[in-house]
């Protein structure tokens, strides 16, 4: 009996390697797939910051405060220091689908009793060259440090 492989059992199984492999790239980030905004500009998007009145309920690290007569009981500081880079992509989604990211970290205080974002929705005021000025401005506002903790465990 010959020990030789079929060519086609061959063929067939490059065929359903080549799908998965395909299958997985394309999984890895469909939506960010083919993403690209225009480059904004910082400047004008801090004062775009300012004119929508995002400062009531958040003030920006070494920046902006927050307004005094803003809400008091949400919003937190935005800008300063990250273990994770807050991508492009991160923040053009905190800013038109705030309720997204919701899932991990967040107050209580800062989410409905359905769990929506207490943010506000910006998406019919908003003119996409504001989204991306103010976009270009917070990503001026971070700095990624890398974490000092160690990921093993050196026990006893
Ligand atoms: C009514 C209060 C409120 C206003 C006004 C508001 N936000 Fe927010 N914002 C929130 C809350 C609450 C969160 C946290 C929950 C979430 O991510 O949706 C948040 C989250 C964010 C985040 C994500 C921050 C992070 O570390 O994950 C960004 C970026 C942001 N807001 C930008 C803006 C911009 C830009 C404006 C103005 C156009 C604005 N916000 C106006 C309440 C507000």
């Amino acid at each position: 009996m010959s020990k030789h492989i079929p060519k086609i059992v061959l063929i067939f199984f490059l065929f359903v390697l080549l799908i998965t492999l395909s299958a997985m790239l394309a999984g890895c980030n469909p939506q960010a797939r083919g993403f690209a905004l225009p480059e904004g500009d910082a400047e004008t998007g801090r004062d775009t910051f300012v004119h929508l009145q995002c400062q009531h309920c958040h003030s920006v690290k070494n920046d902006l405060d927050k307004l005094a007569d803003g809400h008091p009981e949400i919003g937190f500081e935005l800008g300063g220091t990250v273990t994770r880079v807050k991508t492009y992509g991160d923040l053009v989604t905190s800013i038109i689908n705030p309720s997204h990211k919701i899932s991990r970290g967040l107050r209580p205080e800062h989410v409905t009793e359905f769990g929506d974002s207490r943010m506000r929705t910006y998406n019919q005021v908003m003119t996409v060259q504001e989204l991306v000025d103010i976009t270009a401005y917070l990503q001026t506002t971070y700095e990624v440090v890398t974490p000092q903790y160690s990921y093993y465990y050196h026990g006893p």
